[in-house]
């Protein structure tokens, strides 16, 4: 696993002054934040600050009105969503684009390839005939590469345990909620990138589901050391457990960056919750409370702490 290591230049994901609009509603204004290899960043906020935007415009799925995005000193502001993924930035939603047909197995080895088999960044960018004529006679290269995507395909599902390996032939259609959130994340894993995107990778998963998920990605974590995560995320506990740093967007705009336990601490970051009113009522702890929904019990320290900043 050391393909995000071997070559010299850094891989920082840098968003410089990014804006993108709605109508009237500027939905990312001016944000700005740098992800480094090996960091994991988690992005929160309250609904509509922005998040999902930020992700989709690194991606590609939307084009910002200004500002740019880079990998290394790889601009990805103006490719296509594909490019991007092929330069090694993947993401993990929009849970649409599995084929429901398609098996467990599949799902995954169709994400590797343009990695992989398509000349991504792991191979040579040849021309179509030229690929064409190396899957009908199979030469020995492509067969290297066919049998190095089967390999990754293992490893990325025995990630998740018992979770889908043993439902390799099912198809991505059959499988739970959870389940298909794991197809996902697998989907994104198998490209071997330099930075995963996730938006919410818990949401609908219940206390057990999300531990398992904080325990598979600190596994990932310690795997590939050099994998950048930009990830968003409502549960605290969540947070606390993955984040080296935490980003919290309200309006748009970054408002408040450092250490979690530092900045979940920041009135800033509860006004961006709860609004100014709330500050120091009944209904502003309970809403701190339900910030933390899903929290496994002797992890509490973090409300203690946010109450405290409340209580200031
Ligand atoms: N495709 C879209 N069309 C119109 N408005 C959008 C679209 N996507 C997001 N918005 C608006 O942009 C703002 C930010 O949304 P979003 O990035 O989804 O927030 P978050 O993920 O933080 O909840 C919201 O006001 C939302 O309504
Ligand atoms: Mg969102």
């Amino acid at each position: 696993m050391s393909s995000a290591s071997d070559l010299n230049h850094e891989h920082a994901l840098t968003i410089d002054r990014l804006t993108r609009r709605f109508g009237g509603i500027t939905a990312v204004d001016s944000v700005s934040m740098v992800v480094r290899p090996g960091e994991v960043v988690a992005m929160v906020g309250p609904n509509g600050a922005g998040k999902s935007t930020v992700l989709q415009l690194i991606s590609a799925l939307l084009a910002p009105d200004s500002g740019s995005v880079h990998l290394g000193t790889d601009q990805l502001t103006g490719r296509t969503p594909e490019e991007i993924a092929a330069l090694g930035v993947a993401r993990a939603f929009q849970t649409s684009r599995v084929f429901p047909v398609l098996s467990v197995w599949d799902s995954v080895r169709v994400a590797g390839i343009p990695a992989l088999i398509g000349g991504g960044r792991f191979g040579h960018r040849i021309p179509a005939f030229l690929e064409l004529a190396a899957v009908l006679f199979g030469t020995r290269r492509h067969r290297a590469r066919v049998a190095e995507l089967d390999r990754r395909t293992a490893e990325v599902l025995e990630l998740f345990g018992e979770r889908l390996l043993p439902r390799r032939d099912d198809t991505a259609q059959s499988l739970s909620y959870a389940n298909r959130r794991r197809l996902e994340l697998a989907r994104a894993l198998v490209a071997d990138p330099y930075v995963l995107l996730l938006d919410e990778p818990t949401a609908g998963m219940n206390p057990t589901e999300t531990e398992e998920l904080v325990r598979l990605l600190q596994v990932l974590h310690h795997r590939r050391p050099e994998l950048a995560i930009l990830v968003v995320e409502h549960k605290m506990n969540v947070v606390r457990a993955l984040a080296d740093r935490a980003v919290v967007m309200d309006h748009g705009s970054v408002i408040a960056e450092g250490p979690p336990q530092e900045v979940l601490q920041n009135e800033l970051v509860i006004e961006a919750y709860l609004g100014r009113k709330a500050l120091h009522s009944e209904a502003a702890r309970e809403a701190i409370a339900a910030m933390d929904d899903g929290v496994a019990a002797g992890e509490a320290g973090g409300h203690t702490q946010v109450r405290g900043a409340l209580q200031q």
